[in-house]
């Protein structure tokens, strides 16, 4: 088992924009087999290659309760954003932090898969969610641009603090609040 280093927020690779795969080949296959080992390692439903220092078109996302349905998207694109809906997010490169965005309700997206297949289908709820979150990291987005300035300072404050205790203390720690929202890390 690999796992990768996933970047936090406001490291500026996350605001790198990858670059589509031309050749699926064992070097693609490798990557997203270590995306999944990082993304179950770390305890999210779905992780880019972005998150990961990897400027390609790559997404994985496990939405199962055994977490034994791996998805590995290729070169994903949504071709329909249809209705609205808002969402409590997190993200393995925003710790600690969860809020509201709007997304589409239902999409219609393609992708390729490792076998070299191009499948184009529907999806609503969280895979909807967890879908647009992963193609906004290969843009290099993060959910917290779509908050409110104030929320946004508010966080970078918060960041700065956690920076400061963690530099106070060696042994700093850093224990997740009981949050229903902690199995929605995307
Ligand atoms: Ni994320």
């Amino acid at each position: 088992m690999t796992a990768f280093d996933v970047l936090h927020f406001p490291d500026e690779r996350l605001r790198l924009k990858a670059t589509p795969i031309r050749k699926i080949d064992s070097q693609i296959n490798d990557i997203a087999h270590n995306m999944l080992d990082t993304m179950y390692l770390e305890g999210g439903i779905g992780l880019a290659a972005t998150q990961v220092n990897i400027q390609k078109r790559i997404v994985v996302i496990d939405l199962s309760e055994n977490k034994d349905e791996p998805l590995i998207l290729i070169n994903p694109k949504i071709l329909k954003f249809e209705g609205k809906e808002n969402t409590q997010e997190g993200c393995l490169s925003v710790p600690d932090y969860f809020d509201t965005v709007e997304r589409a309700k239902n999409i219609e997206f393609c992708y390729e898969t490792l076998d070299k297949k191009t499948i184009t289908t529907k999806a609503d709820g969280l895979l909807a969610i967890c879908v647009q979150h992963e193609i906004d990291h290969l843009d290099g987005k993060l959910f917290i641009d779509y908050l409110s300035p104030l929320k946004r300072n508010r966080l970078r404050k918060k960041i700065d603090k956690q920076k400061t205790e963690l530099q106070r203390s060696k042994n700093y720690k850093s224990i997740p609040e009981e949050n229903e929202s902690l199995n929605k890390i995307l």
